[in-house]
């Protein structure tokens, strides 16, 4: 029996919910920081902000998100509903006392595709144009399934993103890497361009000092795989299969993967193709089914990921 069904996979329980739409909190600003290079076409910024004196403090963990209420109303003439972002921040936040958290926002910035008319998202360009010294209203915090575990130094790691779905995996790589483990931890990590490398330095660092942390880089429009496909975060899995097999074989390893949706049922496949049937469950209907056959639709409806995987995609 494998020692981490032996060992009985618990999450540790979380504070929730301190601050709802109805009632929501008055938060300062004190950081907003790009964090995408000068030539990337995309605006991602890291922002900062202090919920010193409030029933947030201290109370938010890796993976948790809190909602921010954006200044206006809808084109139905209500106020904007609550939009959630995941701190980026290890336990402890940025300053280590749980007064200042963090969040990494995209800008979102569109065309419509029938109208042609620019569309800019409501809640991102909100917080993305806030200055230090600017307030907003803020709820949370929420999410108490994508987090580490209790006793997070028994596992290893295995965590993939796209985009500022790296968010919640830069505070949780802190807080191992803090916690000196020496288990593995390896940071996958996709995006379009080498221009949009999120925390590049940070994670460039840690895997410099530690030989037990492992950033690997998937960047979809620059590289190709050799046989000319994107190199989309999903294909280390096969692309770096002599580093990532032996951990991903052990009893003791987790996958975390926030993101993208699609992305999940890429990594169904190829963990199936790899014969890892411990991160999935099949429908009976699949299971003699070769994994190079699965239809997308089975991917969607026959496999899901089992307690070895946590999902946080959109
Ligand atoms: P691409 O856009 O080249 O198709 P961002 O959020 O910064 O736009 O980055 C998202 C990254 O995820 C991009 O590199 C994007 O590639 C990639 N991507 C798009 N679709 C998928 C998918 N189904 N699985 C994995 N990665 C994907």
């Amino acid at each position: 029996m494998p020692e981490v069904t032996e060992k009985i996979l618990r999450l540790p329980e979380v504070e929730m919910h301190h601050y709802k739409p109805r009632n929501p909190v008055e938060i300062p600003i004190t950081k907003s920081e790009i964090c995408t290079d000068a030539a990337s076409p995309n605006f991602v910024r890291h922002i900062e902000f202090d919920v010193s004196g409030t029933l947030l403090e201290n109370c938010i963990v890796p993976g948790q998100a809190v909602g921010v209420l954006a200044d206006g109303e809808d084109e139905n003439g209500r106020p904007h509903k609550v939009r959630l972002y995941s701190t980026c921040s290890p336990t402890g936040g940025e300053d280590g006392n749980g007064k200042i958290y963090a969040t990494t926002v995209k800008r979102v910035i569109d065309e419509n595709w029938d109208t042609q008319e620019l569309f800019l998202g409501v809640c991102s360009n909100f917080l993305c144009d806030k200055k230090a010294g600017d307030k907003l209203w803020m709820t949370g915090p929420s999410g108490k399934r994508f987090i580490l575990p209790e006793n997070p130094e028994d596992y290893n790691y295995v965590f993939m993103a796209t985009g500022t779905g790296i968010a919640p995996f830069r505070g949780m790589v802190l807080d191992l890497m803090r916690s000196d483990t020496k288990n593995d931890v390896v940071m996958a990590f996709g995006c379009p361009y080498r221009t949009d490398l999120l925390y590049r330095e940070l994670f460039d660092d840690l895997d410099e000092k530690h030989k037990n942390f492992h950033y690997l880089k998937s960047i979809s429009r620059e590289d190709a795989r050799p046989d000319g496909t994107k190199p989309y975060v999903q294909y280390s899995l096969l692309d770096q299969k002599e580093l990532l097999f032996p951990i991903l074989e052990k009893d003791n390893t987790l996958i975390y993967v926030c993101g993208l949706k699609g992305m999940e049922t890429g990594i169904f496949q190829i963990l199936g193709m790899l014969g890892l049937f411990d991160y999935i469950e099949l429908k009976d209907s699949i299971k003699d089914v070769d994994p190079m056959d699965w239809t997308r639709d089975q991917l969607k409806t026959e496999v899901k990921a089992s307690e070895r995987m946590f999902l946080e995609v959109y």
